[in-house]
């Protein structure tokens, strides 16, 4: 679980940890895990990455193999968002997004291939945002980002499906945590995004986190190169 130590991946591995999977979450900065308060004793272990670097990623599954011997699941869920519209958008900040959100993944699928490959398989659950799909003034590096790493999901399934691995993409709405939580404590920000809430409420991490133990169990098996919307609705506009 890249990005696993807060937010809506430390709401992900807390629900692959309730279905009893080992679980490392691997962000730059190795944080104590909120609220799991050690009744996962040893299946869950937390671990650094900079998923913008490729030494790092490798370095990473290389320690996760020596200690765990196999990983059945990656989730990618590491990302940042920055905000500011195309003319005025430092260079740096579209660089962090598209290196985060894309080319992270593209480096965590690219070197756990092998690691399930040994092990006859495995899935992989990239996460995308509604924004992938929809227009807002100032989002242009993080909708692009998401959107890219759609197409890219769907050609990882394409070609990862004959060695056994699923891939497929969550893309969630508004969830009631993580970067999310500036926008819900803007009132004028929240009124805003209020509206295109089709259920008149952001999501819980929970409710995104069991759209990904699914993906990740039996009763997923036959989908592949899917990007399957949790937002409860939203509009468009
Ligand atoms: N919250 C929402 O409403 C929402 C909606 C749609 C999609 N999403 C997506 O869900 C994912 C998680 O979002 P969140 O809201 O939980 O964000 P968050 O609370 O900011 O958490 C981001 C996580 O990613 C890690 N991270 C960031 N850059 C990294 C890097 N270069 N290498 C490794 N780890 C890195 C962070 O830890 P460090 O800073 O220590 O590295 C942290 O663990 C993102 O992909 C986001 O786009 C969120």
């Amino acid at each position: 679980m890249t990005g696993g130590t807060r937010g809506l991946g430390l709401a992900m591995a807390t629900a692959f940890l309730d279905e009893d999977a080992t679980v490392v979450c691997a962000a730059r900065r190795a944080v104590p895990l909120a609220g799991l308060d050690g009744r996962h004793g040893d299946r869950v272990r937390v671990e650094t990455v900079d998923v913008c670097s490729a030494d790092s990623v490798r370095s990473l599954m290389e320690r996760v193999m020596r200690r765990f011997g196999r990983v059945d699941i990656l989730v990618s869920n590491a990302g940042v968002s920055r905000s500011g519209k195309i003319a005025d958008l430092a260079e740096r900040d579209w660089r962090e997004v598209l290196d985060t959100n894309l080319t992270g993944a593209f480096y965590c699928t690219k070197y756990v291939v092998p690691c399930m490959e040994a092990a006859g398989g495995g899935r992989i659950i990239n996460i995308s945002a509604g924004m992938s799909s929809r227009v807002a003034p100032g989002a242009a590096a993080y909708s692009a980002s998401k959107a890219a790493l759609e197409m890219f999901t769907r050609a990882s399934a394409v070609e990862l499906a004959k060695k056994g691995i699923l891939a497929n993409c969550i893309a969630p709405g508004f969830v009631n945590t993580g970067m999310y939580e500036p926008l819900r404590d803007d009132e004028r920000l929240r009124s805003r995004y209020e509206r295109t809430m089709v259920s008149g409420r952001p999501g819980e991490p929970s409710e995104v986190a069991a759209a990904a133990v699914f993906l990740a169990s039996g009763e997923g098996s036959y989908v592949n190169g899917h990007v399957l919307e949790v937002n409860g609705g939203l509009l468009w506009s």
